[in-house]
């Protein structure tokens, strides 16, 4: 069968003008205040997104944001202490509000850099809902008609029997039997209703052909899983509404007030209100094509089947092409359990970004993280991987590089490739040797791996190649034992022709030198994982603003002529990063 995506409109040329670059992460829902897996998936998207600038990448968008209809977050906002008990609009929209802020706010003290947030509730996106609706109608894709099942509230779905199980409870009336979903273990309530039906069935091979390319779903464990229940399952159809006096809080149906659009596919939408798709033509379903489609798509696993059934099917039935690709992170577990309001084992981000600094937060998540699987959330690893990594190796050097005793001038000293080579071949120290080569090697192929590992999404493997450079450069340090060789300077100063002082001096200048190109390139390097820290850093080193591409971080000093002397931004000598004290000790 031929696919419906090659008949689809492309909307620009590669090669003829640059294209936005466009990434998203889920919208958040707003039935409780943000915890650490919320900002992980939106830390993801941001680390994706600053590569993409570093690499030149302009007008792009980054969108994120907050879902806020539905039954859920109606529930909540009632059982807010500042609400009333029965349902308003007035106060569940005065509810959504301050969790929205809330997310927002949390967002930018951890410089997750956005450059939309969508909310459900805002104008602009409900008339993007009411036009794609519209669109989806007129192409044939919505029929009446009515639904019996299961549907779980925490969820927003209705549930097969194959994801329920009954649970039965013994009480002061006797036994009681619920069902709930075997996925999230939440309640499910038995619902009959008239609603409209999305004719979801028919894009099954549409969705395979979209799968087609192994890159679409990364990483591939979750492709396969995709694929899976795509073939495994028969696709029946989707119910897209919901009667509204069951569904209050929500957009109404277009010309149908009795029905409330299912939350689903408004809060899916939110990533076409981002792009403007329908913002061109007021009057009729004309698309601006110039954002579409995403590039990349951050989602959480629980969530895949929305975005990698429902989403895309809903994007073809109105012409629109599937995202090019979507990357489904794990989740943080606590004791193994994974982290949610329900089971009231979150961990507030707020006050973590307060007690490690928002980089450090960014900086153990993004390398402790890895798509493929759980991550297992302590303060106790934090400290250690915080203490030892940011402040012991990466802190540590910098402090070490510029201290008055050693650098008294306050310079990033001259190099060049003579020096480079006589640091590596000079016969004096085996030691010294071998640590300048080992520190030359990792260096040199530093920029390329962590641009493959940028390309994958796989920063805990950046910050496993920074770190091995930065060992290799505390390593190096070491061996030539600069404060040596600057105490031995001091002494001299008043019978500087002494013999042998150029070769102090040698030691000294190059020592600093490569040691500062290395922190150069690292900083350079991490600055899409921890953006103040990187700033912190290539300020200090006096690095100009427009030398902090990603280009910048493979033209390395001492070649083309070399560098000469530059001096340091730096006023005093506080720490890049400050060393954690348990509680207690
Ligand atoms: N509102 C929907 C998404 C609609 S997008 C069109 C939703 N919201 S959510 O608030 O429940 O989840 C948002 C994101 O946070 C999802 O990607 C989800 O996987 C992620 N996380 C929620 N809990 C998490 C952890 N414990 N760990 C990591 N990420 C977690 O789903």
């Amino acid at each position: 069968m031929r696919s419906r995506i090659s008949k689809l409109h492309v909307p620009y040329f590669y090669g003829i003008f640059v294209r936005t670059y466009y990434i998203s992460t889920p919208i958040f829902y707003v039935n409780a205040s943000p915890h650490v897996g919320h900002l992980y998936s939106a830390a993801i998207a941001d680390a994706a997104f600053r590569f993409q600038l570093l690499t030149g990448s302009k007008n792009d968008i980054f969108s994120t944001g907050t879902d806020e209809h539905g039954l859920k977050v109606e529930r909540a906002s009632r059982k807010n202490e500042n609400s009333q008990t029965t349902f308003t609009p007035k106060d569940t929209l005065d509810y959504c509000n301050k969790i929205s802020t809330e997310f927002s706010s949390l967002f930018k003290k951890c410089s997750i850099d956005f450059s939309d947030f969508v909310r459900t509730t805002d104008t602009r996106h409900k008339l993007t809902v009411n036009k794609f609706w519209q669109n989806l109608k007129n192409n044939g894709h919505i029929y009446e008609g009515s639904y019996k099942g299961w549907y779980c509230v925490s969820e927003e779905a209705f549930l097969k029997d194959s994801q329920l199980k009954e649970v039965k409870s013994e009480g002061s009336s006797g036994v009681k039997s619920k069902m709930v979903s075997t996925e999230s273990g939440h309640t499910a309530e038995w619902t009959e209703e008239k609603n409209y039906m999305f004719r979801l069935s028919s894009f099954k091979d549409d969705l395979l052909h979209w799968l087609r390319d192994e890159r679409v779903v990364q990483p591939a464990k979750f492709h396969q899983i995709l694929k899976s229940m795509i073939e495994d399952v028969s696709l029946g159809d989707l119910s897209v509404s919901r009667p509204s006096d069951r569904i209050r809080w929500a957009i109404p149906v277009p010309g149908d007030a009795s029905q409330s659009i299912y939350v689903w596919v408004d809060a899916l939408a939110n990533y076409l209100t981002a792009a403007k798709v329908y913002d061109e033509s007021p009057e009729n379903l004309e698309m601006n094509l110039n954002n579409w489609p995403p590039d990349l798509q951050i989602i959480g696993k629980d969530i895949l089947k929305f975005h990698g059934i429902y989403w895309p099917s809903l994007l073809m039935a109105v012409g629109l092409e599937p995202p090019r690709s979507m990357l489904v992170h794990s989740h943080w577990t606590v004791d193994g359990v994974k982290m949610s309001k329900s089971l009231g084992n979150v961990v507030n981000p707020f006050d973590l970004a307060d007690q490690y600094t928002p980089d450090g937060l960014r900086y153990f998540l993004l390398r402790e993280g890895v798509a493929h699987s759980d991550g297992n959330y302590s303060d106790e690893k934090v400290i250690t991987i915080l203490n030892a990594e940011l402040a012991d190796t990466f802190g540590n050097l910098l402090n070490r590089c510029t201290g008055s005793s050693i650098n008294p001038k306050k310079e990033f000293p001259s190099l060049d490739q003579t020096d480079i080579d006589n640091l590596c071949s000079c016969s004096c120290n085996q030691i010294q040797n071998e640590t300048a080569n080992a520190l030359l090697e990792s260096l040199l192929s530093l920029p390329d791996k962590a641009k493959t590992y940028y390309s994958h999404n796989e920063f805990n493997r950046v910050v496993d190649a920074v770190m091995g450079v930065l060992r290799n450069t505390n390593r190096f340090f070491e061996a030539h034992r600069p404060w040596d060789a600057a105490k031995q300077l001091r002494k001299m100063s008043s019978t500087s022709k002494e013999e042998g002082a150029s070769d102090i001096q040698f030691v000294l200048r190059t020592t600093l030198s490569l040691s500062m190109e290395s922190l150069r390139i690292c900083g350079l390097i991490m600055q899409p994982i921890i953006p103040k820290l990187s700033t912190t850093l290539l300020d200090t080193l006096n690095v100009p603003n427009n030398k902090r591409m990603w280009s910048d971080a493979s033209q390395f000093c001492w070649q083309g002529g070399g560098k000469s002397a530059n001096p340091l931004a730096m006023s005093q000598g506080s720490p890049l990063f400050k060393r954690i004290i348990r509680d207690g000790s």
